[in-house]
């Protein structure tokens, strides 16, 4: 029995990704477009749950443990958790990551096999076939010394003996299910393609292995495990619920967001498996394209591929999902370019969303000493008053009706169509002129309050691609309703309460320097790996703020820029080590009016017993962060040698505690 909700659910799924290696932006992109429409939906009415994961088993993965000299196991672990953490930082981490190697996933998979088994949906048999290692598939139209056609790698000839599932008996099925439910594949070019595939006949697949060592054993068949992508579409089941789906109430899954690349496995193999089993289908699947990079797609066996941190770090993660959202047409390849993501950042979200917001908070500051004016109804009203509530009106429906198609790119043009038409809007009316006449008094409320009242809804309607900024602007506003929950249906113009009042109004979007900014972000590229994916040497920062600790372009900054850093004299009262974290102490310290929690990077050059009773430089006025689920509420300033390893700043002379360094 599943249980009733308040609200109707939605469960979403991004691919589970192979821990053969690490994530790149392509990767990255399935799972903020996953986000986004989780953010979207809840924004929606719906209970959202989302799954990510790793796909554990297969060839590659044991061939990659290999080469590192570690099991299989041991080795995947490793590069789930960092698959995990990166999720966390860039705050697009699913309600549950699922392992395929967790044991609640092998009883799924083995429970799931036995019902298309006891359906007489599985036989044995023995299979010669040339084999794509790297893809984990047979090649059914290649001959030996033939190369894969998807991935141009030569194949192997394997014979096995197999268990097969009879897929060629769903042809008929299959086909009568896509007719019933014309948007079950998405775009409709996947759609036409995967129709041609099973139009073209279905050959029953081997669904187990006998050559390689490292899956999910078939029980009471030795050697026989499972084949990969067998075991990895239950992943989606097991994450809701496995054998006890429907006390969940999430199955069947709502959507399956994946790359164009293995829609056939999503759209033929899955819904076969899961009627041979007798369980419910999921409801969709939307296959996007790839992020190509030099006009290929990016991929590690390439060597084309960008990595997400660097970016990260110079910019902030919302200029990523700005610009991918904004540049991709969702469904259609996008290619990737520094230079192209820089100019959005700063045409679109610097000058546009972010200044709008900025001189229309500072106007209503500067105007109405920080309170939401009263939009009497005066002279001049006709002019401008239409034309903004219009938008209110068309624009939510509208941009609902884009987002409710995933037309991201559309949506977001719309929604800075409005912010230009604001801008316009406040650059003709000249509210700093009005203000300057006192029989214009209502007129310049009139305005400011249009534009703040616009604002908010620009913010609602663009929350979901970018949830931190938009955040900033709604409690700037004055608003105290989470964002995140507010229903767009509900968003209607008007309901800014005048003589609310507005936060302190603060920059949002920073212009940054195109050139230097990607030289900055090149230098973090030609950083190891690992030193990238582990957590910051020394301490928490916030993305957009921290400098490339090896990055050779310096940016100059004046002493106003300075000021803006809040650093201290701390005394370390405890410090112990992070579990799970070999780089990561959690300090507790005093900075003179109150003691910080301020997780560092300093464990592979101190000991926790050694801090203790330390004085250290702090900065103090950082955002909070969270360091492997822990909060940290500032920095520990250590210098950085050419090894990684942290040296702490201190001092020469006594000082007391909470002096301020200048
Ligand atoms: N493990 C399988 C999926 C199993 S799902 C039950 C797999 N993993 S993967 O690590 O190779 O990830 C593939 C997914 O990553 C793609 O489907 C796509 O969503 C994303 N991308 C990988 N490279 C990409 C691009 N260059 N561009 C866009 N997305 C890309 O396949």
């Amino acid at each position: 029995m599943s249980t009733p909700r308040a609200k109707p659910k939605y469960y979403l799924t991004t691919p589970l990704y192979y821990t053969n290696g690490m994530p790149h932006i392509g990767h990255t992109y399935s799972t903020i477009v996953t986000d986004v429409i989780r953010r979207y939906k809840r924004m929606r009415g719906f209970d959202v749950f989302m799954t990510t994961g790793a796909d554990e088993h297969g060839v590659n993965v044991e061939r990659s443990a290999q080469k590192a000299g570690k099991s299989p196991l041991d080795f995947s672990t490793e590069i789930a958790a960092q698959w995990k953490q990166l999720w966390d930082d860039l705050g697009i981490a699913g309600d549950e990551f699922i392992r395929t190697t967790d044991e609640k996933h092998h009883r799924t998979v083995q429970w799931l096999f036995k019902r298309c088994r006891d359906n007489g949906f599985i036989d044995k048999g023995s299979y010669t076939g040339q084999y794509c290692v790297h893809d984990n598939a047979y090649v059914v139209e290649a001959g030996p010394g033939d190369p894969c056609p998807d991935c141009g790698r030569p194949t192997e000839t394997v014979t096995e003996e197999n268990y097969f599932f009879k897929l060629s008996e769903f042809q008929q099925k299959l086909l009568d299910f896509y007719a019933a439910n014309p948007d079950f594949i998405q775009p409709e070019s996947r759609r036409n393609e995967v129709l041609s595939f099973v139009n073209g006949g279905l050959k029953n697949l081997s669904i187990t292995r006998t050559t390689i060592k490292w899956g999910i054993p078939v029980p009471g068949e030795f050697p026989h495990v499972f084949y990969v992508w067998f075991d990895a579409l239950i992943g989606y089941l097991t994450a809701a619920g496995g054998p006890d789906y429907d006390q969940r109430g999430l199955w069947p899954a709502d959507l399956h967001i994946v790359g164009k690349e293995i829609i056939r496995f999503h759209a033929v193999y899955w819904p076969a498996f899961l009627m041979a089993a007798d369980l419910p289908l999921q409801k969709q699947i939307w296959a996007h394209g790839w992020l190509l990079f030099d006009s290929q797609k990016m991929s590690k066996s390439r060597g084309n591929v960008v990595r997400p941190r660097p970016i990260v770090n110079a910019l902030g993660i919302e200029p990523l999902r700005y610009y991918m959202l904004r540049e991709i047409v969702f469904g259609q390849d996008g290619s990737f370019s520094y230079d192209a993501m820089v100019t959005r950042y700063n045409s679109d979200l610097a000058n546009g969303l972010g200044n709008l917001a900025s001189r229309t908070l500072t106007m209503i500051e500067r105007y109405f000493g920080g309170e939401i004016p009263e939009p009497a109804a005066t002279q001049g009203r006709d002019m401008y008053v239409p034309a903004a509530a219009d938008f209110a009106a068309d624009a939510l429906t509208n941009i609902t009706k884009l987002y409710d198609r995933f037309s991201f790119s559309q949506a977001l043009e719309a929604i800075w169509e409005q912010v230009a038409a604001i801008d316009k809007f406040i650059t003709v009316e000249k509210p700093w002129a009005l203000a300057d006449q006192p029989e214009n008094r209502d007129r310049l409320a009139m305005v400011l309050y249009s534009a703040a009242e616009s604002l908010r809804i620009i913010a609602a309607l663009a929350h979901p691609v970018l949830p931190e900024a938009t955040r900033k602007i709604w409690k700037q506003l004055g608003l105290t309703e989470p964002l995140g929950q507010v229903q767009l249906d509900q968003v209607a113009w008007g309901q800014l309460k005048p003589g609310t009042r507005i936060g302190k109004p603060e920059g949002i979007f920073p212009r940054v320097d195109k050139s230097e900014t990607i030289a900055r972000i090149e230098a973090m590229e030609q950083e190891p790996t690992k030193a990238q994916d582990a957590a910051p040497a020394a301490a928490a920062t916030a993305p957009a703020a921290t400098p490339a600790a090896a990055a050779p372009v310096v940016t100059k900054i004046g002493i106003e820029d300075f000021a803006k850093v809040e650093m201290r004299v701390g005394l370390v009262k405890s410090a112990e080590r992070v579990a799970g974290a070999d780089k990561l102490l959690q300090l507790q310290v005093d900075i003179g009016d109150e003691v910080r929690q301020i997780v560092a990077g300093l464990a592979l050059a101190y000991k926790p017993e050694d801090l203790v009773g330390r004085k250290v430089v702090v900065v103090t006025n950082l955002l909070p962060r969270k360091l492997r689920g822990v909060e940290s509420n500032g920095m520990i300033v250590a210098a950085s040698l050419p090894d990684g390893a942290p040296v702490l700043a201190g001092f020469i002379e006594d000082v007391p505690v909470g002096a301020r360094l200048k």
